[in-house]
């Protein structure tokens, strides 16, 4: 069953499709016959997808060119950035050249960043490939490179003209990486909707083990919310600060032990513990809530405890680099209760290290 949900921004809305198969099916990429595009992808996902997806677009009469970047978070960077920049020119591309990210939340931050800037911007098309991409990064128009003093500290809010969301890709993903993608799924519930984290509660099992109908059910359930929330505030002037719960700790562990070595939806799982813990002794949450949390992520096999090399005092310089830092204080999403979170500034710094050791 294919199921499309629209991201409503006025001129800049798309829609996003989720189903079975859907690479195979020319009509969710919103092409036209004789149009050029040029796919970005690595090399773990080219083997698996890249020929297919070719030869279903030149079937349909779209010219392709491709790209085929290293894989990995620490590749997120102006070097692979430049590489989609240098095979548009290369290839001679124009305005009218659309780009497709075939791939995980990588290749969807980076090829969506180069889309913004090639010719001061042409259209680009997500193809996210990961559960984390499918729920999160490729729905919203965030965009971004990392830079050795902080991640996605350079970027565009930049939206595609379609997110094609195939099920069937998740078959090949690891299973750490599927879980990673689940830590995503779990901030909705936390965040937006206690019933879906209480479906969560009762399901958590059919998704790792690619239920196709659960699957297909949270996919949109995380889509819809995430449309919800960057409809009313695509720039994050308020309100979309709430997807980033745990993020301003994840963030901080992903830097400091270099990108890629813990992946970043288990830097948020321990950051989104972190951020309860910082809530609890603040009053505002329950401990119930706390372990209704903390065992939904070890049922979703991620990490519960903080890395054992990363000092305390070391997430302090990381998160005060985080883009909702307002004058040098410390802004923090909080969750109040499942279902409900504030956004809270000035927090004491020793609140933060004391939740950063309960964890
Ligand atoms: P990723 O892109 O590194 O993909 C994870 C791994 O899975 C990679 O090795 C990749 O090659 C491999 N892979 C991808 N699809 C596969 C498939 N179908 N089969 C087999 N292997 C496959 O990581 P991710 O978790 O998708 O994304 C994380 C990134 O997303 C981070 O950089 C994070 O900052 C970013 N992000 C962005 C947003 C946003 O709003 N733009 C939101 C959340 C996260
Ligand atoms: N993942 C955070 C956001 O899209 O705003």
């Amino acid at each position: 069953m294919q199921k499309i949900l629209n991201v409503a921004l006025a001129n800049r809305s798309y829609p996003i499709a989720i189903g079975e198969n859907l690479l195979s099916e020319f009509q969710h990429f919103k092409l036209k016959q004789g149009q050029r595009v040029l796919i970005v992808t690595n090399e773990t996902i080219a083997p698996i997808y890249l020929q297919a997806l070719i030869d279903m677009l030149e079937n349909n009469g779209v010219k392709t060119d491709s790209v085929i970047v290293p894989d990995g978070e620490k590749y997120k960077t102006m070097e692979t950035w430049n590489i989609i920049l240098t095979a548009l020119l290369a290839n001679n591309h124009t305005r009218n050249t659309i780009l497709i990210a075939l791939g995980g939340g990588v290749i969807g931050d980076v090829a969506g960043f180069a889309a913004s800037a090639y010719q001061r911007g042409i259209k680009f098309i997500q193809v996210p490939t990961t559960l984390l991409a499918q729920v999160d990064s490729s729905v919203g128009g965030k965009t971004a490179i990392n830079h050795p003093l902080g991640k996605n500290m350079i970027g565009a809010f930049y939206q595609p003209q379609s997110v094609v969301i195939d099920l069937n890709c998740l078959k090949t993903l690891p299973q750490r990486e599927l879980s990673a993608g689940l830590a995503e799924v779990i901030k909705y519930g936390i965040i937006l909707d206690e019933a879906f984290f209480n479906w969560l509660e009762s399901h958590i099992e059919d998704l790792l083990n690619l239920e196709v109908n659960a699957l297909s059910y949270c996919i949109y359930r995380c889509c819809e919310l995430k449309a919800q929330v960057v409809a009313a505030d695509e720039t994050e002037q308020d309100m979309r600060a709430i997807l980033n719960l745990g993020h301003t700790f994840g963030h901080a562990i992903e830097a400091e032990l270099g990108y890629g070595n813990w992946l970043h939806g288990e830097a948020v799982s321990v950051g989104m513990l972190m951020a309860a813990h910082t809530a609890k002794l603040l009053g505002k949450l329950t401990i119930n809530d706390i372990e209704r949390i903390k065992n939904l992520l070890i049922r979703a096999k991620l990490p519960v405890k903080r890395p054992t090399q990363m000092s305390v005092e070391s997430y302090l310089p990381h998160m005060l680099r985080d883009k909702k830092v307002l004058s040098g204080q410390l802004r923090l999403v909080l969750p109040t209760k499942i279902g409900h979170v504030q956004v809270l500034d000035g927090i004491d710094k020793n609140v933060v290290f004391e939740s950063i050791k309960l964890t």
